[in-house]
């Protein structure tokens, strides 16, 4: 990896946040800690009603907290910390602003990242207020939280107001899940692996499957969260995504618009969900009171905080469909949950039988091939396929057998590098690969926001018990077209 040489300030707005604590530092401290900030780099922390030295204390805190033991040692700390300072900043005020162009000056000719860590209902002001006070240049970056917007009109007047102070080239628009290596690992299996090349069509793939599970639920979370649920929050960036690097067609090189213009024609193929097919596609739930790894846990309603008559759905499983000639015909399923029994990402590809049989026909299960695409956790690809079970005495008996390959262990890692180590060392490098173009928020909001049209006057979602793979009838769904979802295998 190479190092940039320009030096750099970065930026927080809302330094004291938990996106920024939790995630933001500790993966600029193991960007530190590997060699890969540029010399010199300034940490600007901008949070309000905290005075410096107060937040300077809470992110070594946090820090500390949030960097395994193992990696933390004294110098790199110390050499990190070097780096950071605070200023106590009142987003709305202009005199804050002034001070910050003076800061910045000190240190001129450098590259600026200002990265919005808090609501996006205040992007617009926060960009006029830097550019009103000059802190803005041609090369400066801005880097955006999701969720951008709530809607497709919401998200179009976020990116309009920043439109105004930006240009495209300078706006990066996260989507942690584009950071994680085996995401990114999708484009390197697709386009450098011609055995997969030829196969990836309809010809080949019956259906897809996409799970993204997590076992925590909403706890306290609950005042950002009821107002999105599961499909504003997971699968309007997260899956969405997901699914545009699995469909799209080979970009022409590995620049950020030729992946990104790939994608949007994803997301402009995707079959519109109706009123007519809303309730067959789409299943949403609400966990209840059950148990997780047999401990006790509360429904959605009981969390702390919770509006105890919310119909904010914490789980969806959509049945998707691609139209174009490479996907006629082949289904994706995605399916997203909090409370389910296990954390687990993966992509499932399910590819077609043979046309002709010639073993036992009550073997034939034994002989799909699967691909499977785990993201998370034990970061990981295997292709099952059937072979003939071993022994003397078992005739032409099949067997599925796995062909792995564990990330960690075939590259001999002992961590996987979190997403928004990724993530920022792009920014600072000025490579836009891994963001959000504009087009892409705008076409998944307008898919999304048809699954969403009337949810409310719909009835309340589906109950689910706390521990298990989600309602009923998103196995119902699956089941239906003759198919299951990896768990009931
Ligand atoms: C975030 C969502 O974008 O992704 C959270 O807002 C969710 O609700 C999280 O928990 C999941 O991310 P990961 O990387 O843990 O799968």
């Amino acid at each position: 990896m190479s190092i940039s040489d320009t030096p750099c300030d970065i930026l927080f707005f809302g330094a004291l946040g938990d996106l920024t604590q939790r995630k933001l530092l500790p993966a600029l401290y193991q960007l530190d800690r590997a060699g890969l900030l540029p010399a010199d780099t300034r940490i600007i922390g901008l949070a309000r009603g905290s005075e410096p030295a107060a937040s300077a204390a809470t992110s070594e805190a946090n820090l500390r907290r949030f960097v395994s033991e193992q990696d933390l040692d004294t110098a790199t700390v110390a050499a990190f910390l070097a780096k950071l300072q605070f200023l106590n900043f009142d987003f709305g005020a202009a005199l804050g602003y002034a001070s910050l162009k003076t800061l910045l000056d000190e240190k001129p000719d450098r590259a600026r990242v200002f990265y919005y860590s808090t609501a996006a209902s205040i992007y617009g002001m926060i960009s006029k207020n830097l550019h009103d006070a000059d802190c803005l240049d041609k090369e400066c970056r801005v880097v955006l939280e999701k969720p951008i917007g709530h809607s497709l009109a919401s998200s179009h007047q976020v990116n309009a107001d920043v439109a105004e102070y930006f240009a495209e080239s300078q706006i990066y628009r996260i989507d942690h899940y584009l950071g994680k290596e085996t995401v990114q690992n999708l484009i390197a299996l697709r386009f450098a692996n011609n055995l997969f090349g030829t196969q990836w069509n309809q010809n080949h793939i019956s259906h897809v499957e996409i799970t993204v599970a997590e076992k925590v639920g909403i706890e306290g979370r609950w005042g950002y969260f009821d107002k999105y649920g599961q499909l504003r929050d997971m699968v309007q960036n997260h899956l969405l995504q997901l699914l545009c690097l699995v469909a799209m067609d080979p970009p022409s090189d590995l620049t950020a618009d030729a992946i990104r213009d790939e994608k949007v024609k994803v997301l402009r193929s995707l079959r519109p969900i109706t009123d007519d097919i809303r309730d067959s596609h789409v299943i949403r739930g609400q966990y209840c009171a059950g148990e997780v790894e047999g401990k006790a846990v509360p429904g959605y309603l009981e969390e702390p905080d919770a509006n105890t008559s919310s119909n904010t759905e914490s789980f969806v499983a959509i049945k998707a469909e691609v139209r174009n000639w490479r996907w006629a015909g082949v289904p994706f399923y995605l399916r997203t949950g909090k409370r389910l029994p296990e954390k687990l990402s993966q992509i499932t590809i399910h590819f077609k039988q043979q046309p002709h049989y010639i073993f036992d026909p009550e073997q034939r299960a034994l002989a799909e091939n699967l691909l499977t695409i785990k993201l998370q956790p034990d970061e990981g690809i295997s292709l099952h396929i059937a072979t003939k079970d071993q022994g003397l005495g078992k005739g032409m008996q099949l067997r599925q057998a796995p062909l792995q390959v564990s990330f960690a262990k075939a590259f001999d890692m002992d961590r996987v590098p979190d997403a928004y180590e990724r993530l920022l060392l792009e920014v600072i490098q000025g490579n836009q690969y891994l963001f959000v173009r504009r087009d892409e928020i705008e076409h998944a909001w307008t898919w999304c926001d048809q699954i969403l049209a009337n949810w409310s006057d719909k009835g309340d979602p589906l109950p689910y018990a706390a521990g298990s793979w989600g309602p009923e009838a998103s196995y119902s769904m699956m089941n239906g077209d003759g198919r299951k979802w990896h768990e009931q295998k």
